[in-house]
């Protein structure tokens, strides 16, 4: 580990001098049926579009060319599920036969490229296997993260306006069973967009009533497709411009974002991560703890791990409780897994359950050898535990949904440079990370700052929002001219290293789980005692954050208290889905706001946090936030 052996600084240099060469010679790795025209297109879409008059197939790179090369028997996807009992190995050959089949169900239900397909599904092989045959046959796919509620589902299907939906009829957490199927009756209820069709996957722990004429059964259309399907459904060609996948992410309002990913750009950048970020090679076992409801299930369960030849593993369990706090170990041991990239929520947890890692020594972990973290700030604590217990590197990488890999992170293929705690690393090719203060100006080193990234963006970020041009120029693009806004706030020390530190919006995180707490209000504002509210993060010592709300109830409203506080507690469960974690509303006479009528959620955090906090000059009646501080306290919270 010496900043001096490392490739790092030339090859970013190299980036630097020639942006267009590198991503160029990157793009070799890749398939073409016919090559990009330009590398990069200035004066293509927002600002610019990577691999322009490329054609190209994802599911090609992830899948058949492999099967074409020698990769067939090699195990593609390992399914291991301890909250149902199961394990299954999928080789390169039967995924290959599985998406052609499904890609011929979707054209057989009216799927047209360009078409969106909208998944919500639980963490089973049919999720990848239908975001790769929505890939093969060029329609977009966007997968819903199953922890939201019917009504965010209705959201997404009204923007994305879906042809057809495929979902499950339950998804398995620890102690109980979730049933997807009436989630999604109710969200197609309340959506004004109804799609043409559904295709359910009926699962045995809990099977759904269909719909007569909507609905369809997986497993039925499968037995039927199997027949014809091998002959008919080869990759479809499609612009390396063209979108791959909207995945919406929780924007500053209730109302979410559809990040887009391209297919070229996205490919590119992903392939590369793999060998140099990562340091994986191909036919090696890889596992991204996550969701492929989330953007790093996305990139690092599915698409990067099957683009590199790798073995990827898909996971449905907890890092405790199914059965303990040894499962990681165990799936590490039991598949050989040489990388692992989780959020530092799932390790806090570990901690929590097993502080000296007991559990450890029933396990062989001698293939492993990089923990990768990211979706929350790391913290310290956690990575020295983790790096003492597993005696292997542990790296903390930072990235957004938006940019679909790393930013800043340490790139261990390139040579490892040293671990600084706290701290994400340095840029990876492709990104110009800049600080800079309210008036736009560079900072000094080691000053907090807004994160910003000079445009144009590198492959595999997204081009635009789904349809929304203008949402996004206004969102990233417009407070910062010339630069992408990150909305995290950190510093870049001497070294070049950045430290990302925390949002500039409204935005919490919470397990790795990026919320929107202006999201929340306007739930805990539609309930009728409800007159005004806030909702900020406090820390919680295993999700990192959770969210608080306060309300203020209207006036002649003499119910008891605590009623309407665990009705609201219920309604964003219910609007929102579990994945919010809200579990405390707190009634309060009035809200601190400065003179203008600004909530003072900064401060009132502070108050929460413990931490030390100053009057705000602005504030209206500094008596209220002794107020708010009595109420914290009453719930435990507070200095
Ligand atoms: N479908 C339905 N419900 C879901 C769900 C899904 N896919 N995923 C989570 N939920 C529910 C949980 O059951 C929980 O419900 P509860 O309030 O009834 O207990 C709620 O949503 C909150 O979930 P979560 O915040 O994940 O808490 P948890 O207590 O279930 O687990 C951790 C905590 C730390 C173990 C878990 O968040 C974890 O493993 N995180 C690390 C990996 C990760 O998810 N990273 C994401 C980005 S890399
Ligand atoms: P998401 O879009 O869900 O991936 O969330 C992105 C946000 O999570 C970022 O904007 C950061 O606020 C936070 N984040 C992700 N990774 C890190 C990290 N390694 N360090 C600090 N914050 C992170």
């Amino acid at each position: 580990m010496d900043a001096r052996t490392s490739r790092y600084h030339d090859v970013y240099a190299r980036w630097q001098r020639d942006p267009q060469g590198f991503w160029g010679e990157a793009a070799r790795d890749i398939d073409w049926i016919e090559p990009p025209k330009q590398v990069f297109d200035p004066n293509a879409g927002v600002y610019g579009r990577w691999f322009t008059g490329g054609v190209c197939n994802t599911c090609w790179n992830a899948v058949d060319r492999h099967v074409l090369r020698g990769r067939g028997e090699q195990a593609a996807i390992i399914y291991d599920s301890p909250l149902a009992g199961q394990k299954r190995t999928i080789s390169y050959h039967r995924l290959q036969v599985e998406t052609q089949v499904l890609a011929a169900i979707l054209r057989n239900l009216g799927v047209e490229k360009g078409d969106r397909v909208v998944l919500y599904m639980p963490m089973v092989p049919e999720a990848v296997i239908a975001m790769l045959a929505c890939a093969r046959i060029g329609a977009v796919h966007s997968v819903v993260f199953g922890g939201f509620a019917a009504n965010e589902l209705a959201t997404r299907i009204d923007d994305a306006k879906p042809k057809l939906i495929l979902s499950a009829s339950c998804g398995l957490e620890v102690g109980r069973i979730v049933k997807y199927k009436p989630l999604l009756d109710e969200a197609i209820a309340l959506a004004r967009h109804k799609p043409d069709a559904c295709l359910i996957l009926q699962r045995p722990q809990q099977e759904a009533a269909l719909v007569p004429g909507r609905d369809h059964d997986w497993a039925k259309l499968r037995d039927e497709a199997i027949v014809f399907a091998r002959s008919v459904y080869d990759c479809v060609p499609v612009a390396a411009t063209d979108p791959l996948y909207i995945l919406y992410t929780s924007g500053t309002t209730g109302r979410p974002k559809g990040v887009v990913r391209d297919n070229g750009g996205h490919m590119v950048a992903l392939k590369w991560s793999m060998q140099n970020l990562y340091g994986v090679e191909p036919g090696e076992v890889y596992w991204a703890a996550s969701d492929v409801g989330w953007v790093v299930g996305h990139s690092y369960i599915v698409y990067a791990p099957l683009l590199h030849g790798c073995t990827s593993i898909l996971f449905e369990g907890k890092p405790v409780g199914t059965p303990d706090a040894g499962a990681f170990w165990r799936v590490i041991a039991e598949h050989g897994c040489i990388a692992m990239f989780t959020a530092p929520t799932a390790f806090r947890a570990i901690k929590k359950e097993d502080p000296q890692g007991k559990l450890l020594a029933q396990y062989d972990l001698s293939k492993f050898r990089t923990l990768f973290l990211a979706g929350e700030r790391a913290d310290p604590d956690t990575v020295q535990w983790a790096e003492k217990l597993l005696r292997v590197p542990v790296i903390d990488h930072w990235w957004q949904t938006e940019t679909g890999w790393a930013i800043a992170g340490n790139p261990v293929g390139l040579g490892q440079l040293p671990v600084k705690y706290g701290s994400a690393s340095v840029a990876m090719p492709g990104y110009q990370i800049d600080i800079v203060d309210d008036a736009r100006k560079p900072v000094a080193a080691n000053k907090i700052g807004s994160i910003v990234i000079k445009l144009p963006l590198p492959p595999a970020c997204l081009p635009t929002l789904w349809q929304q041009d203008e949402r996004f120029k206004e969102s990233y693009l417009a407070e910062f001219p010339g630069y992408y806004k990150t909305a995290d706030a950190g510093f870049k020390d001497e070294d070049g290293y950045i430290h990302v530190m925390s949002r500039t919006d409204d935005i919490i995180n919470v397990a790795g789980h990026r919320l929107s707490t202006g999201g929340m209000e306007e739930v805990l504002a539609a309930h009728k005692d409800v007159a005004e509210c806030a909702v900020i993060g406090v820390v919680d010592e295993l999700k990192g954050e959770v969210p608080c709300g306060f309300i203020v109830l209207k006036a002649g409203v003499n119910r008891p208290v605590a009623e309407i506080e665990q009705e609201c507690i219920a309604l964003v469960r219910e609007k929102i889905g579990p994945v919010a974690a809200f579990k405390l509303a707190i009634a309060v006479a009035r809200l601190p706001k400065t003179r203008s009528g600004k909530i003072l959620r900064g401060t009132m955090k502070k108050i929460a946090d413990g931490e030390a906090w100053t009057m705000p000059a602005t504030i209206d009646d500094p008596a209220i936030l002794g107020e708010i501080g009595a109420a914290l306290k009453g719930r435990g919270l507070g200095a």
